[in-house]
């Protein structure tokens, strides 16, 4: 209390001049204010900027911006709404028919601006042809699909990519992805999913890249650079989409759409910083989500999409709706029909409607009873017409349709099982059960996914999933050890009560010198709208598991899922686990990888894994309380019929190796805090990080600070900095992080989002998790 009186100067700054998050920016902690950090746009060979990648928000460069002005003053009013819609295209049905024959129409009539779910170069340039050579004028369509973490060549999913802690892994699948969508006439990914979320019943948590906003901002702005490149008009790169805009990851109850009701610190802290880096990062668009946040829905919010979006941001690209998310405003209670729905939503901020019709139906009598602003409609227009100047498509609207990539390379499966490898987290290893030896001469493959070549691609997966079977663990395996006697058994399905398979497994166990229990979770038990109330292994795995553990057999269990599972169960009986999450493609290989020692796994927990359902919320991130955790004392914060904390931490993984941390040091022990703030001053941290082991591996070097006394209630922990190396045995490295106004800074429930940057005491953690020890203290005076 009496340090808390004593901060005589606080430091305040609106989020409009102030950075809300390092960025993955080239130099993340520098706290420039954004606007004063544009990108310098330059003129490139097809007349579209160029930008530098994460050097800021895009600009419009003035060529471009006369081009969009120019079209503009040509366009009908119903050609401007034509703009604004974006219609789906079934590929069951081919052109032809229905609302394919609908969406053939529209766009002969300059009616429509976007199709969702075309492919094919073919496809794609028969129904461009409409919009370029028989509208009025000319204007091409922009193709979006999801293309989430692969197309051709599936790669884990985003939540097993998060594990990575690498952006450069992230930026990888965005590559391989982009060059394979792009070729099938896709301009534009409806991807990444910048969603935090503290929710692991909530499905689409496999879609981000988890718990933490530090980690997701700089995974997502990686990712955008991979499918933008420097330039997103250049072959075999895709327009990004950041989605869902915003704090679609907290939905009461874990419940996909559910309500949202987040204080506007949270909301600045935890939610927004990773669309603030994409947009740093130059992303071309964003999605709408379709929850509310605090009361108003997304698609109709002016705080978050113009306040905060386009002011705050300076975001000069377009926002989608979500899938009938502006229609959707009906039932969510805040519009009586679809014309209130448009004004709403065109008013607030979303530019292009996905798959409703409502600005189409209701745009033009709004306009001429002055519920829509022609300002607000041309803005939305302009934002549309820049995004497809800037990727090309006035000039370029047509695929090479001979340069349609068939299917994944040598290179990209190569890069699919690296992926896989570099994301598995060896979540315990009792007894260095783990890596088997290569010389194991009998193995028993366990368990309803140790065959299986469909769920391993997970949720979101491309058109490759359905043509290209993944690569069993079982197949995987024997190939890893060819001399050995390989058996398999399933033992039980994925779902389902039926332990008929039980006798058959145990007994390919204890004919071999050791087992590998495959279980998890289906494709379908996470992404959207796959919500589970009870997030333990489904079905009877879990007694398979026990089963197997009688018979005294080493073994290990690899959990393939796309969400953090409650293991409490499976670690009272298994001495090594390995969480391999829906690893795609290569997810076989990638796993006889690990369990033999081929790769050392250096993936870590990008979310907190529970103990039981009824402890969530369970995030490392969290505030104290007035009464932390004592197991002495009744009257503390926590379960009676739970150990405290979590089974496993955040920044959890372990290795073949082990790791050692001295020296940690800060460039000054105190520093002026008007001086971070205003002065944009950093702190350097350094610590030592040393392979202690006999085999080289990677290491998850994580910084966490703690603001220990703050006018609002701190995190006891927040990762500020990550770095993964590899070392070899006896390699020492000195790792260096650097600390400025957004690390040490938090916002306030100001609306106008208030960065403070306090005196005080900060703690500062480095380490292997989120749990970390050593520690030191730097003074913000
Ligand atoms: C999802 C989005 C997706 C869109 C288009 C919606 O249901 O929420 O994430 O991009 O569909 O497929």
């Amino acid at each position: 209390m009496a340090e808390n009186l004593s901060r005589r100067s606080v430091f305040r700054a609106s989020a409009g001049a102030a950075v809300l998050a390092s960025s993955a920016s080239a130099s993340p902690l520098v706290a420039t204010p954004a606007a004063a950090a544009p990108a310098v746009p330059q003129t490139g060979s097809a007349g579209v900027a160029r930008r530098t990648a994460a050097a800021g928000p895009a600009r419009p460069d003035a060529k471009t911006e006369r081009r969009v002005r120019k079209l503009l003053a040509r366009m009908t009013v119903e050609e401007k709404f034509g703009q604004l819609q974006q219609l789906t295209w079934n590929p069951d049905t081919g052109p032809g028919e229905g609302q394919n024959e609908a969406a053939r129409e529209a766009a002969a009539e300059g009616r429509l601006g976007s199709v969702l779910n075309i492919t094919g170069a073919k496809e794609c340039n028969e129904l461009q042809r409409y919009a370029v050579e028989e509208s009025r004028l000319g204007i091409p369509l922009i193709f979006g699909l999801d293309v989430i973490h692969g197309f051709l060549t599936t790669f884990p999913v985003p939540l097993a990519q998060g594990a990575s802690f690498d952006p450069d892994v992230v930026t990888r699948d965005a590559e391989v992805s982009a060059r394979e969508a792009a070729s099938w006439g896709v301009h534009w990914t409806f991807a990444p999913m910048a969603d935090v979320s503290h929710e692991p019943r909530w499905g689409r948590i496999a879609e981000g890249s988890g718990e933490d906003p530090y980690l997701t901002a700089q995974l997502t702005a990686a990712k955008v650079r991979g499918y933008q490149g420097e330039d997103y008009a250049a072959d075999g790169r895709l327009a990004a989409c950041v989605k869902h805009f915003v704090g679609y990851g907290f939905p009461e109850g874990g419940r996909d759409y559910n309500t949202v009701d987040i204080s506007e610190r949270r909301l600045r802290d935890m939610a927004l910083p990773p669309f603030k880096a994409a947009v740093d990062a130059g992303v071309a668009t964003v999605m709408a989500s379709f929850n509310t946040v605090n009361g108003v829905p997304a698609h109709a919010n002016r705080h978050t999409l113009s306040a905060i979006l386009h002011e705050e941001f300076g975001f000069d690209g377009f926002v989608v709706g979500d899938y009938n998310g502006v229609q959707e405003l009906i039932p969510h209670g805040v519009a009586a029909d679809g014309a209130d729905a448009a004004r709403l939503a065109l008013g607030a901020g979303v530019d292009m409607e996905m798959v409703s019709t409502t600005y189409a139906d209701n745009g033009k009598a709004l306009l001429e009873s002055g519920q829509i602003e022609l300002e607000r409609l041309d803005d939305a227009v302009a934002r549309i017409l820049r995004v497809k100047m800037r990727l090309g498509l006035f000039e370029k609207p047509y695929t090479d349709e001979d340069g349609e990539i068939a299917e994944p390379t040598a290179s990209t499966r190569r890069h699919a099982r690296e992926t896989a490898a570099a994301c598995a987290v060896l979540l315990k290893n009792e007894e260095h059960t783990l890596p088997f030896g290569k010389d194991t001469s009998s193995l028993a493959v366990i368990g309803p996914l140790g065959d299986d070549t469909q769920e391993l691609h997970g949720t979101w997966a491309g058109p490759g999933a359905r043509k290209f079977p993944a690569v069993s663990v079982l197949e995987g395996v024997k190939k890893a050890v060819p001399d050995a006697k390989v058996t398999f058994a399933r033992g039980c399905d994925v779902t389902g009560d039926d332990t008929g398979g039980f006798a058959k497994a145990v007994a390919a166990v204890q004919a071999s010198d050791a087992a590998v229990v495959v279980v998890g979770e289906k494709a379908s038990h996470s992404g959207e709208a796959a919500v589970r109330s009870d997030i333990t292994l489904p079905g009877v795995q879990e007694e398979l598991i026990r089963r197997i553990a009688k018979t005294g057999k080493p073994f290990a269990v690899v959990v393939l899922a796309g969400r953090p599972l409650v293991l409490s169960g499976v670690v009272k009986q298994a001495p090594a686990i390995l969480n391999a999450w829906h690893p795609g493609l290569e997810g076989g290989n990638a796993v006889a990888d690990v369990l033999f020692g081929k790769v050392n796994p250096g993936g870590r927990l990008p979310t907190t894994y529970p103990r039981a359902v009824g402890q969530l919320a369970v995030y490392y991130g969290h505030e104290n309380t007035g009464r932390p955790y004592n197991p002495d004392d009744k009257y503390t914060s926590k379960y009676l019929d739970l150990p405290h904390g979590p089974l496993f931490p955040f920044g959890h993984g372990l290795s073949y190796t082990t790791f050692g941390y001295s020296g940690l040091e800060l460039s000054e022990k105190s520093v002026s805090a008007r001086a971070v703030r205003e002065g944009g001053a950093k702190v350097e941290v350094k610590v030592k990080v040393e392979n202690t082991g006999r085999r080289a591996g990677d290491e998850v070097v994580q910084l966490y600070i703690r603001d220990k006394v703050a006018s609002i209630a701190q995190p006891v922990r927040r990762l500020r900095g990550f770095e993964r190396i590899t070392l070899k045995p006896g390699e020492g490295r000195t790792v260096a992080f650097e600390l400025g106004a957004d690390d040490l800074g938090f916002h306030t429930n100001d609306p106008q989002g208030e960065l403070l940057v306090e005196p005080g005491e900060f703690e500062i953690y480095a380490g292997g998790s989120s749990e970390a020890r050593l520690h030191t203290t730097l003074t913000l005076t």
